[in-house]
């Protein structure tokens, strides 16, 4: 029984013996040559399975067979080493003698960003109103109903304090105390005036909301509020400054209109509406109206503590959105929301 284990013990190792360099040898990728290498020793190789068979062989030879079997083991192990060794420095050699890295193949071009037109336009009226000597002062967009109507004169029941026009903010006190999204950046004259004393000229850019929704109304859009108090201020000033403001903001190829209007908190009150100026063969543009202004009501001079003998001032508020809309000739002041990159990047 255990002589005929001997024998078994030493076929099987001759069989390996005479197996494993060919099967490494012909591997020719690390995983073919960690397969065939497992065949021999791994787990379930063929040296492994035969040394399970040991116990079978008597003692005497034991100590002989380990030793062949460990030599076996090594050898395959080392043919291992060397075939790896030659597989990648192949794979080196057939990488640098291969096609060289392409330099011409163009580049990935960065996309860069920029400004909405709103917002380029609002830092434009910034920089030019700032070179008149306006400073800037931005504030909530949510206010108490007090400095969005009462204090600048709206009668308790004016349509523009409705709930079908105002968005109102749960949480806030009663009446003047109540809270509202402001609907014009006029709260700021507000907000400005009391807390200073003229002279000042101011300008305050900033979101105001309506519940308005058309081509030419979103319910949030931009103002810029511009005021200045001072000692014999008048209208002319006022038309004056816009007038030299429009010329430096949109060149002369545009046409300007003042129109008697009416807004509680000035008086005389104006609306101003421009358009493009017709140019060679293309028509002019079609009006916009793109601000309201006039003198500041005594009202409301009086409201902030001021005294209406002494000081008089004038006010506008400007459209920011349809000044982008005009100055890049956009029909629908909703493309200016819809942040579709194809429109924006034409401007
Ligand atoms: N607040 C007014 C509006 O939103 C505009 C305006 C501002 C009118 C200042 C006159 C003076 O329509």
């Amino acid at each position: 029984m255990s002589d005929e284990a001997l024998e078994k013990f030493r076929a099987g190792l001759a069989t390996i013996e005479g197996e494993y360099q060919p099967a490494l040898e012909a591997a020719t990728n690390e995983n073919a040559l960690r397969e065939a290498r497992a065949k021999f020793t791994g787990p379930q190789g063929a040296l492994t399975e035969l040394m399970k068979g040991m116990k079978d062989v008597p003692g005497k030879h034991r100590r002989e067979l380990g030793q062949a079997s460990n030599a076996l083991k090594n050898a395959v192990q080392a043919l291992f080493d060397a075939r790896l060794e030659a597989i990648e420095k192949e794979a080196l050699r057939a990488e640098l003698e291969g096609p060289m890295l392409d330099l011409t193949l163009p580049g990935r071009r960065p996309m860069p960003g920029r400004l909405h037109p709103v917002t380029r336009a609002e830092y434009d009226l910034l920089d030019i109103f700032g070179s008149m000597g306006f400073e800037t002062a931005r504030g909530p967009e949510i206010d108490t109903f007090g400095r969005c109507f009462s204090q600048l004169g709206f009668p308790p029941d004016h349509p523009a304090t409705d709930e079908h026009d105002t968005f109102y903010v749960s949480g806030g006190g009663e009446g003047d105390e109540a809270h509202v999204l402001r609907t014009h950046t006029s709260t700021m004259q507000i907000r400005e005036m009391s807390r200073r004393e003229p002279p000042l000229a101011v300008v305050s850019p900033g979101k105001v909301f309506r519940r308005d929704d058309d081509a030419t109304h979103s319910p949030m859009f931009h103002q810029l509020e511009g005021f200045l108090v001072d000692e014999g201020i008048t209208m002319a000033h006022l038309q004056g400054m816009l007038t030299v403001f429009l010329e430096r903001f949109f060149g002369t190829a545009i046409d300007v209109r003042f129109r008697a209007s009416y807004f509680p908190f000035v008086e005389p009150g104006a609306e101003l509406d421009v358009r493009r100026a017709a140019q060679g063969d293309e028509p002019a543009g079609p009006w916009m109206e793109i601000l309201g202004c006039g003198m500041i009501h005594p009202t409301v001079l009086r409201n902030v503590g001021y005294d209406p003998e002494k000081v008089s001032g004038f006010a506008f508020g400007m459209g920011v959105d349809r000044i982008a809309m005009v100055r890049h000739a956009i029909p629908n002041i909703k493309a200016l929301y819809d942040n579709d990159v194809r429109f924006l990047s034409a401007f």
